[in-house]
Parts: C-alpha cells; sequence; structure tokens
C-alpha cells in the first residue's frame, strides 16, 4: 500500500475514533467542584448582574447557546486530512472574533445577525481566570449563563444542572452557519430537518422554540409576514405594521420588535398561547401549527401547567451536549474572542 493511501486509510480510522469521542462526550454535572469549585457561582453572578442592567441580554445568552451548539460536525465530511479537530457543535466557535487568521468568523453569518451577550461571557471569563487560571472552558462559561439566563428571566422556575467538561474549539466558519441554523422564513419540513441533523427531534423543536417568549426581533425577520396573505392575527400586525413600517424605509433594518407581546419579559410557557393565537412573529414560529403532531404540542404546552417549564430543562441539556469536544483535540481558552496561539 503506498504510503498516501495509509495515511488515508488511518485517517479515516481516527476521523471515526475521533469523531465518537467527539460528538458523544461524556459530560459531567460539577464537573469543576474538585478544579474550581467557584466556577458556577462566579458565572451566575456576572448574568445575574447583566440581566439586572438589561433583562434581554439574559435573552440574548440563551440564543448563544443556540447558535453555538447548532452548527454543524460538517468538516467530518471532509476527509481526510483537514477534518482533524474540527467538529462544530457546543464548543464556543461562536464567540471567536475576526482575526486575521480567520477573517469570516461564525459571528459574520447572516443568522448570527443581532447575536448579543458576549461581553456579560468575556466578564464572566476575566472572573473565573482570576479565580482558577487555564481551568474552565468557553464553552461550558456559555453553557452556564444560558442555564443562569434561563433562571433568572422564567423568575426561578427553569432550574437545573448543566453538565460540563466541554473543551472550546479552533474552528468558526461564516459560510458553515447558513446550513445548519434555521431561518425564521423556514417552514415546518425545513425546521424538522436542521433539528434532526443535530439530534433533536420535533418534541425537542417545539419545547426550545418557547424561548420565544422574551425578549426582541429586528423588523427585517417579519416583514414578509405583513402583507395581506398571512395568517397573523389582524390586530398584531397592525401593531406590527406600526412599529416596523413607519419612519425611513431603511429604519426597519433596525427597528426591533418584542417577541412576545403578553409577558415579554419573562421566559414562560406564554409563546405557545401566541402560537395558537397566531400572534407571533416569525414563519419558523407559525409552522409550529403546520402538522397535527406539533400542534398537539404547542395546545400542551399551552396550559401552562409547568409541564413545558420541565422539559425546556431536559432539552437545554440536550442541545448543550451536542457536538462537544471532550477529547484531546479542543483547548480551554484563555480569552473567549480569539483561539490560543501555541
Ligand atoms: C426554530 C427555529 C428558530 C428560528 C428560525 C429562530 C430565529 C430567531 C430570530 C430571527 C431571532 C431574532 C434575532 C434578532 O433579530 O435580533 C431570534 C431571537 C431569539 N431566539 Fe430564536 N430561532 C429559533 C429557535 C430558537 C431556539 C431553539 C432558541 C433557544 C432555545 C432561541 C432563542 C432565541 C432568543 C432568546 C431570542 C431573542 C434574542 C435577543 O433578544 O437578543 N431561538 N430567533
Ligand atoms: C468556510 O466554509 C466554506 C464552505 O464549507 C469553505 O469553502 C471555506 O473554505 C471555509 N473557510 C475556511 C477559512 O475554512
Ligand atoms: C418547505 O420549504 C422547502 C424549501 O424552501 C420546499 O422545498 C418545500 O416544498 C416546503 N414545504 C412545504 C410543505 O411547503
Ligand atoms: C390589503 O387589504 C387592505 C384592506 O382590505 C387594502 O386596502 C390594501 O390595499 C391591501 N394591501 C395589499 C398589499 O394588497
Ligand atoms: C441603521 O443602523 C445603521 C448601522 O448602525 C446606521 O448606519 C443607519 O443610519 C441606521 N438607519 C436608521 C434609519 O436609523
Amino acid at each position: 500500500m503506498a504510503a498516501g493511501c495509509q495515511l488515508a486509510v488511518l485517517s479515516v480510522i481516527s476521523c471515526v475514533l475521533l469523531w465518537a469521542a467527539a460528538c458523544q462526550g461524556a459530560l459531567e454535572v460539577s464537573y469543576y467542584d474538585e478544579t474550581c469549585p467557584r466556577a458556577e457561582g462566579i458565572v451566575r453572578a456576572e448574568v445575574r448582574k447583566a440581566v439586572h442592567a438589561n433583562a434581554g441580554v439574559g435573552a440574548g445568552l440563551i440564543r448563544l447557546l443556540f447558535h453555538d451548539c447548532l452548527c454543524i460536525c460538517i468538516a467530518y465530511a471532509k476527509l481526510p486530512v483537514r477534518a482533524f479537530g474540527t467538529p462544530q457543535g457546543c464548543e464556543a466557535s461562536v464567540l471567536l472574533d475576526a482575526s486575521e487568521d480567520n477573517p469570516e468568523p461564525e459571528q459574520d453569518g447572516i443568522p448570527n445577525t443581532g447575536l448579543r451577550g458576549l461581553d456579560v461571557i468575556d466578564a464572566a471569563k476575566d472572573a473565573v481566570e482570576e479565580a482558577c487560571p487555564g481551568t474552565v472552558s468557553c464553552a461550558d462559561i456559555l453553557a452556564f449563563a444560558a442555564r443562569d439566563a434561563s433562571y433568572l428571566l422564567s423568575g426561578y422556575r427553569i432550574d437545573f444542572e448543566m453538565p460540563a467538561g466541554r473543551l472550546d474549539g479552533r474552528y468558526s466558519n461564516a459560510t458553515e452557519t447558513l446550513g445548519p441554523l434555521p431561518s425564521p422564513f423556514a417552514n415546518h419540513s425545513e425546521l424538522a430537518t436542521k433539528f434532526a441533523a443535530k439530534g433533536l427531534d420535533v418534541d425537542d423543536m417545539v419545547v426550545l422554540s418557547g424561548a420565544h417568549s422574551v425578549s426582541r426581533a429586528h423588523c427585517t425577520s417579519v416583514l414578509h409576514r405583513l402583507g395581506n396573505g398571512s395568517d397573523m392575527d389582524p390586530s398584531f400586525k397592525r401593531w406590527l405594521r406600526r412599529r416596523c413600517l413607519t419612519g425611513p424605509s431603511d429604519a426597519a433594518g433596525n427597528t426591533t420588535v418584542r417577541q412576545d407581546t403578553v409577558t415579554g419579559a419573562v421566559l414562560d410557557s406564554q409563546y405557545y398561547t401566541n402560537v395558537l393565537r397566531h400572534r407571533v412573529l416569525f414563519t419558523s414560529d407559525a409552522a409550529l401549527l403546520a402538522s397535527p403532531q406539533t400542534a398537539r404540542m404547542v395546545r400542551d404546552y399551552a396550559n401552562g401547567d409547568g409541564q413545558w417549564e420541565k422539559k425546556f430543562e431536559m432539552a437545554m441539556v440536550k442541545m448543550a451536549g451536542i457536538d462537544v469536544k471532550d477529547g484531546t483535540d479542543g483547548e480551554i481558552r484563555k480569552n473567549c474572542r480569539s483561539v490560543n496561539s501555541n
């Protein structure tokens, strides 16, 4: 066998092994108890400070985790050699700023427009580094922060342990956000396909979409539903038209609207009532009524009996476990905005 071929075979085998190690990582609750017992408390304190100053930033943290975790294990499809060290899941790749080496990181991807909360992760990382240098990954800090934001924004009703032990990735690519991340214009089958690609089923999809009961969206994602054709509730549509369509024509790009006009600052099951009443912003929200199976889930969660909160806790843990790096191919970044120089 020629050397090149042997290398290729070895690479394929290693990729399979690495994939198994990296993509089905075993995370643990209380992971930092020995090495950095204050880590989770420090993160929560920073998130609390930020959410008190601006609750919307808490929503931003929850969305950040979603956008980090849904980016795909795509590089493994490009065997053999480039595949090393680039699974894409909850590995803090969304936090990386543009740099000379990587001028177009995930942050620049179209689906990542309007991300916020990165400064909270920075503050938490600084404080954690002071307590235990080089010990706690940015990916774990982001997972803790999204959990803490859910706790605070739900009025402490969403309260769960977040397993940890993720490493940080070194790869981040704006173009590769378009494939895996769902668009607000997506229909039911596109959404289900994108969630399924990451091991999330339709129940997870419906449950996690409930995060759209807090905070904001830019008008640009909703303009196409303000015409006469859409299923949107007429009074909700009138309100959106007033917010989004008055003023200079480019203003719509900057104007934001509340996702939930009833309990907009609280992470709760109001979202499902809004879906049933056709008072939601996106095609992707309305699409949850497009199949009998998801429509039934929407009606169940709209009951407000606490069932959704429990499901959301489990789905967040599941989402935060997608394609994590716990092998030897990741690192613990010193600064969450850039890969370590080594
Ligand atoms: C079902 C597919 C989804 C689509 C198409 C989608 C799309 C969007 C869009 C377009 C925005 C507005 C961003 C802006 O204009 O600033 C948004 C906001 C948000 N999304 Fe989603 N999303 C989806 C699922 C999720 C999931 C699963 C979560 C988390 C569990 C989530 C959490 C949030 C939060 C918290 C916000 C508000 C962010 C802020 O205020 O900064 N979304 N989403
Ligand atoms: C980013 O992804 C695209 C599409 O997969 C690829 O063509 C491009 O080379 C990648 N860029 C980097 C810097 O790896
Ligand atoms: C959903 O969207 C995809 C892509 O735009 C399209 O191919 C498909 O026909 C749509 N499905 C339905 C049921 O509208
Ligand atoms: C929508 O309907 C209203 C009232 O029926 C009508 O005045 C308006 O011209 C329509 N707009 C469009 C874009 O069709
Ligand atoms: C929208 O935001 C951009 C960038 O911040 C700014 O240049 C532009 O003037 C804003 N447009 C309006 C109408 O406010």
